[in-house]
């Protein structure tokens, strides 16, 4: 069935009509054979008879988010990181990458050791400094430009469209890790981008239960089959099952984002003037740094994830996470429950982000429940 003209939220909603044409199942079957028969002419009956190299279930998973992001082509890998590491592995030896100093620890700590190694060379530019990436590219040399945006965990915004520029002019490539937009207020192919990314545990899947990741092309060239090639090497593809229930997940993206963009936004009013808040990082409102850039980058909501800088330093939140009674004090985001994370702690000394960093990623609870719960866990701090 084809998918022309239809919207993100009707391609989403059918999981890109993927009724089986052999029975007219509304929901897909799961193709969990790890291999396939040929025919009597000994040819195989799909592009690929071996799970390793891809299988029906994938395909159609992959296909779903492809159309969602607007692109060619997905990938889907059994982690986020995986994906990540496989565009990175595209990279020639020596090969220059630009990416933000703050950013997922995880993406800044894997670049950061393959610098060391000698594999790439790495500049992280100031995430604050709008002009970050084109002072940071090098023309000839620089190969991919990561960002990140809005970046984690302080939700500041990166112009895509001006990254784009400054990237092509260079002659690199640039991929954008757009988890925590979910294909839903940003779509960074349609504003220049060449590669998006997606830890898909997070909003794609949006129910705590899958690990996975997503790479979208615009075009299929040289790198993105060199990037399949890389996949099926090594085994790396999404296993049947976890495509499933992510297709699942899938259907109700935008009803879970839209909400948890609203409770966000509720949560940040009601907690930007509170005497125990000394700071609401928060995309939405007007005094945050990238408000301007989110303006015109997030079309349909400021997103789900916020930080709060909770007052009385590095002890007080931690207290808060553990404070908390209806919001889970665990890593990760994009659930339908509310987590809350003490970064400092996840991420370590050496780590940029502000000791007294609290990050929510905002469920789809009753925003009121949450209020109260936040209101309970800091009034029961010291101080
Ligand atoms: C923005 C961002 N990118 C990448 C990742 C890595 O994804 P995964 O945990 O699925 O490997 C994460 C995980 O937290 C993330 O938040």
């Amino acid at each position: 069935m084809s998918n022309d003209g239809l919207r993100p939220e009707t391609i989403a909603a059918h999981a890109l009509k993927a009724i089986d044409p052999a029975t007219g199942a509304v929901v897909p079957p799961v193709y969990l054979a790890t291999t396939y028969a040929r025919n009597e002419n000994y040819e195989p009956l799909l592009p690929e008879n071996y799970q390793r190299g891809g299988n029906p279930t994938l395909w159609q998973a992959e296909a779903a988010i492809a159309a969602l992001e607007n692109g060619t082509e997905c990938l889907l890998f059994p982690s986020g990181m995986q994906g990540i590491a496989t565009i990175v592995d595209t990279v020639p030896q020596g090969g220059h990458v630009v990416a933000p100093d703050t950013m997922y620890y995880g993406t800044r700590e894997w670049l950061q050791h393959l610098a060391e190694k000698g594999r790439i060379a790495l500049t992280l530019f100031n995430a604050s400094d709008r002009d970050g990436v084109a002072k940071s590219v090098i023309a000839g040399k620089t190969d991919l430009v990561w960002i990140e945006t809005p970046l984690n965990p302080t939700w500041d915004l990166v112009d895509i469209a001006a990254a784009a520029e400054a990237a092509h002019g260079a002659g690199a490539i640039l991929a954008v890790d757009a988890t925590a937009t979910a294909a839903v207020t940003t779509r960074p192919l349609d504003l220049g981008a060449d590669i998006v990314f997606h830890s898909v545990t997070k909003y794609l899947n949006g129910h705590s239960d899958v690990l996975a990741g997503a790479l979208v092309t615009r075009t299929v060239n040289a790198r993105w089959q060199e990037a399949k090639a890389l996949r099926t090497k090594v085994g790396a593809p999404l296993a049947p099952f976890e495509c499933w229930l992510l297709m699942r997940g899938l259907r109700t993206l935008f009803v879970r984002y839209r909400q948890a963009c609203a409770n966000a936004l509720a949560i940040a009013r009601h907690f930007s003037n509170h005497p125990r808040i000394e700071r609401v990082l928060y995309p939405g409102l007007q005094t945050h740094p990238g408000h301007d850039i989110a303006k015109r980058q997030m079309s349909d909501g400021y997103g789900g994830m916020m930080s709060l800088l909770v007052k009385g330093g590095f002890d007080n939140a931690t207290r808060f996470c553990t404070n908390l009674k209806v919001a889970v004090p665990a890593t990760s985001l994009g659930g339908t429950e509310t987590l809350a994370e003490h970064r400092k702690r996840v991420e370590g000394p050496q780590s940029p982000i502000a000791d007294n960093l609290v990050r929510i990623s905002v469920g789809i609870e009753n925003v009121n429940d949450l209020i109260a719960d936040f209101e309970q866990a800091l009034a029961r701090l010291p101080g």
